[in-house]
């Protein structure tokens, strides 16, 4: 969970409003944010919101996968991320998710696409997962998650490349940003998607 620095305590939803207010999102932004809060479960730091198949597809071209490359996204919900980057791109690939059930699913999806032997998925708090056995590292968080997430992805190894699907990194720009139209995107009012990348260098 975030706040690691003052030990390990559900996110309140008081804490991510702050981050908001004092983030440059724009107010439409935040309010969606604010609007998705409420379905947060006692120990998530972000609650289960697909990324539409469109923005995925956008995020791993982006991503610029090539063989022998591991990918982590980090809250993997059904995996389909992971699993979209093994079918496609044949790459090895870890999801994690704090809720065993959206785990199991995606271990489910994963076998009946014949994936298994590339997705691996695991019950695990993304703050406790060691980030450094891979190239590429996708998100699908909220803003202060992102933020408290951003001094260990600055400290990974040269070239790996850091996907976030809608929300920055503060004043960490990006290398290269693209919209991306989302028509089945299940939440805000503007159906597209907004995908940031990072390069470590
Ligand atoms: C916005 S969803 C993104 C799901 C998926 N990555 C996608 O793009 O379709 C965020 C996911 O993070 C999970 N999550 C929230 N807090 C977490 C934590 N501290 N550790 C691991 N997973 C977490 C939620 O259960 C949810 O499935």
């Amino acid at each position: 969970m975030v706040q690691q620095s003052v030990g390990k305590r559900a996110l309140q939803r008081r804490d991510v409003l702050r981050a908001c207010a004092a983030s440059s999102l724009s107010l439409l932004a935040q309010r969606v944010v604010a609007q998705a809060l409420p379905a947060l479960d006692q120990d998530q730091d972000v609650p289960y919101v697909v990324t539409p198949q469109v923005v995925v597809d956008a995020m791993l071209e982006m991503a610029q996968l090539k063989p022998g490359d591991r990918l982590i996204d980090l809250g993997c919900g059904d995996g389909r991320i992971v699993r979209t980057a093994a079918r496609r791109y044949r790459v090895l690939g870890l999801g994690v998710d704090l809720d065993p059930s959206l785990v199991r699913r995606a271990q489910q999806l994963a076998h009946d696409e014949g994936l298994q032997a590339y997705c691996r998925f695991e019950v695990r708090d993304l703050f406790d997962t060691d980030l450094n056995h891979a190239e590429v590292i996708t998100l699908y968080l909220l803003p202060a998650v992102n933020l408290a997430l951003r001094p260990r992805l600055k400290a990974l190894k040269p070239g790996t490349r850091i996907l976030s699907h809608d929300w920055d990194m503060g004043d960490w720009l990006p290398q290269e940003t693209r919209m991306v139209q989302a028509p089945d995107k299940p939440v805000g009012f503007e159906k597209r998607s907004n995908v940031l990348k990072w390069i470590i260098s």
